[in-house]
């Protein structure tokens, strides 16, 4: 496949969006991972990202719009533009429209009979998100129309943070398709969008299908109402796939303090670890075990995550052990994805 990595000075904006007019897919920087994006009315383009990624076609796509420019009054814009995807749109989109977008928030609200089924995986609902990074929104607002993108990973794999990430998931992908991929550097979040159901709230409130940075709580505050969370939805998502974001290297959570000999008898290790690293490095020296450090602060874990999950991947490690997260809710998300990664790690 012929693949390219523009960087971000380099960037034409109507070159871009003439690509995307010709069904050429385009790695896209968003805040939380990069996207696989296409045009969300070509159906052709459509089918390059799923055969690219190797995904299963009734796995539904998110569709990315552009905010409002500043002089737009804010509830007119995101009532007609909303109304363009979804032939209800309750008043709570809305309300979350203001309050979190452009950012890591999808809707799910149900479809227009103009959003083919190909992009909802055949279900009659749609996913809805407003990216925040501006060359993103820069190419939307020039193309006037969404952009339907995955995150621009292989099926099951980690998702993208750089582009080099991106690189690295297709550049042995044998085909004609071109991918262009731009580079916004690294993303600000780092783990994909919390996805919320608004299209039964009426009958079950609001639902969380995939958590992320954007928690319950932060919902609750902007809408008012409870929210709920549902891991095990009977909507095909692929984060709802047990074992996804998963490195090649077995993983495993364990705390640091109880680390012991048995743990890296058959070979050396990579520990990541909230703990001090010189503290621990006179325990256990480094002839066994590599120490990452992180700081316990969520933003920079979710920020930091997937990247180091690769960095370590390939270094050869017998496993790779992960500190226990705290459990409050602002780790959520990360948690979600760390037991994915987990469950599906391993498998060389
Ligand atoms: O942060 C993100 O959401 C990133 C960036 C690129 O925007 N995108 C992303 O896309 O994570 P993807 O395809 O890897 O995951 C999107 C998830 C999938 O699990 C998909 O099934 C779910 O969103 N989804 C999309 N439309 C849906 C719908 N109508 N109902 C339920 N789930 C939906
Ligand atoms: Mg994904």
């Amino acid at each position: 496949m012929s693949i390219q990595i523009i960087p971000q000075s380099e960037i034409d904006i109507l070159e871009l969006v003439k690509r995307i007019q010709q069904g050429q897919l385009l790695a896209i920087p968003t805040e939380t991972v990069y996207g696989l994006a296409a045009n969300a009315f070509d159906e052709q383009a459509l089918k390059k990202i799923y055969r690219l990624k190797n995904r299963p076609e009734n796995h539904p796509l998110i569709i990315h719009i552009a905010p409002p420019k500043i002089e737009d009054e804010q509830s007119v814009f995101w009532e007609m533009e909303l109304s363009r995807w979804s032939s209800d749109v309750p008043p709570q989109a809305i309300v979350l429209a203001k309050a979190f977008w452009p950012g890591p928030l999808t809707l799910i609200l149900k479809k227009s009979r103009h959003v083919s089924h190909f992009v909802t995986g055949g279900q009659n609902t749609v996913g809805i998100r407003v990216p925040r990074h501006e060359l993103t929104i820069q190419i939307l607002q020039a193309f006037g129309s969404g952009l339907a993108a995955p995150s621009a990973n292989r099926f099951g794999r980690i998702s993208p943070t750089t582009a080099q990430h991106v690189w690295e998931e297709f550049s042995n992908f044998i085909g004609d398709e071109s991918l262009t991929i731009l580079d916004g550097g690294q993303c600000a979040v780092g783990i994909e969008s919390t996805i919320l159901d608004l299209s039964r709230i009426d009958l079950v409130g609001p639902v969380i299908l995939r958590p992320g940075m954007i928690t319950a709580e932060d919902i609750f505050s902007v809408l008012g109402r409870e929210v709920t969370t549902n891991l095990h939805s009977e909507i095909k998502h692929s984060g709802g796939v047990l074992g996804h974001y998963a490195p090649q290297t077995l993983l495993i959570s364990k705390e640091t303090d109880a680390l012991c000999e048995a743990d890296f008898i058959n070979g050396k290790i990579g520990v990541v670890t909230f703990g001090d690293v010189q503290e621990l490095q006179k325990r256990w020296p480094t002839q066994f075990v590599d120490w990452y450090s992180l700081p316990k602060d969520p933003n920079i874990v979710a920020r930091d995550l997937y990247g180091l999950l690769r960095d370590l991947d390939i270094k050869g490690y017998q496993k790779i052990i992960f500190d226990q997260l705290p459990t409050d809710l602002a780790w959520f998300g990360i948690q979600d994805r760390l037991t994915r990664a987990i469950y599906g790690s391993g498998q060389h």
